[in-house]
């Protein structure tokens, strides 16, 4: 029997609402149209990477929000899944899309997903969303998904850590810490785009599964 001590579904919802780990977080701020890290377009780093690539590859993009990348991977001929678990992410990200909808899944990046296999797995403004607690975990997960000599790349916020956030920083040194078990950086650079809330820090790279990591 409850004491009284357990909080209401309505407490427990508020609490939620304030932590960068549950969908409510993320869910409210969709909802209430507060999205300053939402690029608006398809960033132009990709679109240079997706150009330069020969291959048809499975392409997965957790963290998606409103998916731009989706139609360009898709409309190259890439085996593209997109997954968020805000549902208001999703809808925003399907109403985009339009004929590519059903690209998008709901959810949990930590919870099993439709597909294995992964070639590529595209990266911005998701380990930033996540509190440092989870980024031992992310990097994990990032291993368990990718099949060997698959890439992990995209946008790092790089920049002097203040356990703020989102966007949570990663100095480069404990963003390599995290990685280096089971990834070799390949590429490292600065981007031309990046929005106020990232303060120019964000940049591109380039992450390798290494086959015996
Ligand atoms: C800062 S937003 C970035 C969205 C998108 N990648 C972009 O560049 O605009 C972070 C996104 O990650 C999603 N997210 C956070 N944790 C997640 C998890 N464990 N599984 C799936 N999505 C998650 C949030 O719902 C949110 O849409």
């Amino acid at each position: 029997m409850s004491l009284g001590a357990d909080p209401t579904s309505q407490e427990l919802r508020t609490r939620q609402g304030q932590d960068p780990a549950h969908p409510e977080f993320w869910e409210s701020r969709y909802r209430e149209g507060i999205t300053p890290w939402d690029h608006g377009a398809v960033p132009p780093d990709f679109l240079q990477w997706l150009g330069e690539q020969r291959r048809r590859l499975r392409v997965l993009v957790p963290g998606c929000g409103s998916a731009y990348e989706v139609a360009s991977l898709a409309d190259a001929g890439h085996d593209v899944l997109a997954i968020d678990y805000s549902p208001a992410a999703v809808e925003r990200a399907r109403g985009i899309l339009g004929d590519y909808a059903g690209r998008v899944h709901e959810a949990d990046f930590f919870a099993p997903l439709p597909g294995t296999g992964w070639q590529v797995i595209y990266e911005r403004a998701f380990l930033c969303a996540l509190p440092p607690r989870l980024w031992p975990s992310y990097a994990q997960r990032m291993a368990e998904l990718l099949s060997t000599s698959g890439y992990l790349l995209g946008y790092f916020f790089v920049a002097p850590e203040t356990g703020r956030g989102p966007p949570f920083a990663i100095e480069d040194e404990h963003l390599g810490e995290l990685l280096d078990p089971w990834f070799e950086r390949l590429v490292d650079r600065a981007t031309a785009a990046s929005l106020p809330v990232f303060r120019a820090a964000e940049r591109w790279q380039v992450w390798r599964r290494r086959e015996n990591g």
